[in-house]
């Protein structure tokens, strides 16, 4: 159960966190915050490279970065971009990894915020069960 306070908490967390996005190719910086099953947030931002591919977004630097610090479980992430962006397929993926069917908000930073959840943007999707 995720409460509102957590939510909104997750939402200032991403846009905060956005600003510090390295983004000087696409010049479209992302930031997100994950919620931890233990209740920790934790950041990330896209980061590119001259290199292009190998850039990496917002939402699996947060991941990689909790998974790092012990996180298995996350119940719940926001993303912050110019547009209320939607997470990237490869994203969704490694989400599913880690999360049932979680809150996943979306919002800009004018404060505008759509609100939908992980299984309904990766529908059948390919996770650890099917390897158990
Ligand atoms: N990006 C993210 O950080 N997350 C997404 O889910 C979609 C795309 C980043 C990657 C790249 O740095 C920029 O946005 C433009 O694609």
């Amino acid at each position: 159960m995720v409460t509102e306070i957590q939510k909104k908490t997750l939402l200032q967390e991403a846009c905060a966190v956005r600003e510090r996005a390295y983004a000087p190719y696409s010049e479209y910086k992302v930031g997100a915050a994950i919620l931890t099953g233990d209740g920790r947030i934790i950041t990330g931002v896209n980061v590119e490279n001259a290199s292009y591919g190998l850039s990496i977004c917002a939402e699996r630097s947060a991941i990689f970065t909790a998974v790092a610090e012990g996180v298995r479980e996350i119940v719940a992430v926001a993303i912050c971009t110019s547009n209320v962006g939607s997470p990237c397929g490869a994203c969704r993926q490694v989400m599913v990894e880690f999360a049932g069917d979680m809150p996943i908000l979306l919002t800009d930073t004018q404060g505008n915020v759509r609100e939908t959840t992980l299984h309904k943007l990766i529908p059948e999707y390919f996770g650890p069960g099917h390897l158990a």
